[in-house]
């Protein structure tokens, strides 16, 4: 049997991590800023990670969601306590698009809505609503097609009292990411989401938070929406949120109320999981990586800023993204090829920094001279030779 082939491959094997580092099948070293897609919060490997797993592992991996597992309980507490969302509740699920799709089916249960706003350039996943309301056509099958979803341009604020004052009372939710991940790193405006907080409280609509990859830390507050000072209805989460142990969940408002069967997971919340991530969250505290995030995204964005060719550097804490020249379109290739550093990318030309929370000072500064290197080798190829 062959692998159903539906990812571009890059030519690297890696077969071994630690910290901020990897290392392919041939014993070579890379630096990873790319975190497997936000996945490493804490760094690679930790060994508070490997050892709260492997604890795990040998009193019990899994049981189902129809019996007291008392380490989900000690999961929600200390989340209340690090996200400062303490009156709120915790829903464990597998992934990101798991955690928008209950989401997005929790608010239309509280309020028998059907419509919801969603951005352009969003991305919420692959299951059935979560990719409706992604724009992205090529990910949407016949299937998925519905009218319930309005998308309106990003941060467009008139646009959004306009569709408000059309559909009103019948919009059931809002869904935004606090900074778009796969639409190129792009920060929802402060005054954007206080308004989509104003709105949704005069309609009954619920705002749904989207921190699957830009929360748990990534940006220095722990939902990255909560720059804007007002609180969303439901924030989803995933990707840091294990350090790569696959764990999601959804921290919901208490107007939100549990209903019997309403949702439901076999896997989601097993005790593995919730020792994986009760592991990154005392990591976060432990080693204060929240504010390692703040330090080092800053130097980051100071120094690309100084970096001819690279324009526009954006985002918050160790979620950064920049826009590169054509002339330097290989950029990203390059890093990885001629000076073993990942990165991430988002078309056209926007590389994406997404390392671990832990990233040393020390490691951003490889990457600052990797990239002026590269650049300035860049720069002066000759048109036909960056045409190859
Ligand atoms: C903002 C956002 N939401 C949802 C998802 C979907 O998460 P998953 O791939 O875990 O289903 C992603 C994945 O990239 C994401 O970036």
């Amino acid at each position: 049997m062959n692998l159903f082939d539906v990812y571009p491959l890059q030519d690297v094997t890696i077969v071994k991590a630690k910290g901020s580092y990897v290392w392919d099948d041939k014993g070579e070293q890379y630096l990873d800023l790319y975190g497997g897609h936000a996945v490493i919060s804490i760094g690679h490997t930790h060994p508070h990670w490997v050892k709260r797993i492997e604890e795990q592992l040998e009193k019990i991996a899994f049981y189902s969601n129809s019996v007291k597992m008392p380490i989900q309980q000690e999961l929600a507490r200390k989340l209340g306590k690090v996200s400062g969302k303490e009156d709120y509740h915790l829903f464990l699920c597998n992934s990101g698009a798991e955690a928008n799709e209950n989401a997005l089916k929790l608010a239309s249960f509280h309020n028998g809505r059907k419509k919801i706003i969603a951005f352009s350039k969003a991305f919420h996943g692959r299951t059935s609503l979560a990719v409706a309301a992604t724009d992205n056509k090529a990910y949407t099958a016949p299937v998925n097609e519905t009218d319930n979803v309005i998308f309106l341009p990003f941060n467009d604020e008139e646009a959004l009292e306009t569709a408000f004052g059309k559909h009103g009372n019948e919009i059931s939710s809002v869904i935004i990411e606090g900074i778009q991940g796969v639409g190129g790193i792009n920060v929802a405006s402060e005054s954007f989401l206080k308004l989509i907080r104003a709105l949704c409280d005069k309609h009954g609509a619920i705002y749904i938070a989207d921190s699957v990859q830009c929360g748990f830390g990534r940006t220095g507050k722990f939902f990255s929406h909560d720059f804007a000072g007002v609180n969303a209805d439901i924030y989803t989460m995933a990707k840091g949120m294990g350090n790569g142990f696959p764990v999601a969940g959804m921290v919901i408002a208490p107007k939100l109320h549990a209903k019997y069967f309403q949702l439901g997971t076999t896997f989601g919340g097993n005790p593995l999981a919730c020792a994986a991530s009760l592991a990154v969250l005392e990591t976060i505290e432990e080693e204060k990586l929240m504010g390692n995030a703040v330090m080092i995204g800053k130097y980051l964005k100071d120094e690309l800023a100084k970096i001819p060719g690279i324009k526009n550097v954006r985002g918050r804490g160790l979620m950064i993204g920049f826009d590169v020249s054509d002339k330097l379109k290989d950029l990203k290739k390059n890093l990885l090829f001629e000076q073993k550093i990942f990165t991430g990318e988002a078309k056209p030309n926007v590389i994406r920094l997404l390392p671990s929370l832990a990233l040393k000072k020390r490691d951003a500064e490889s990457l600052i001279d990797a990239i002026r290197e590269e650049v300035a080798k860049l720069e002066e190829a000759p048109a036909n030779t960056e045409q190859a």
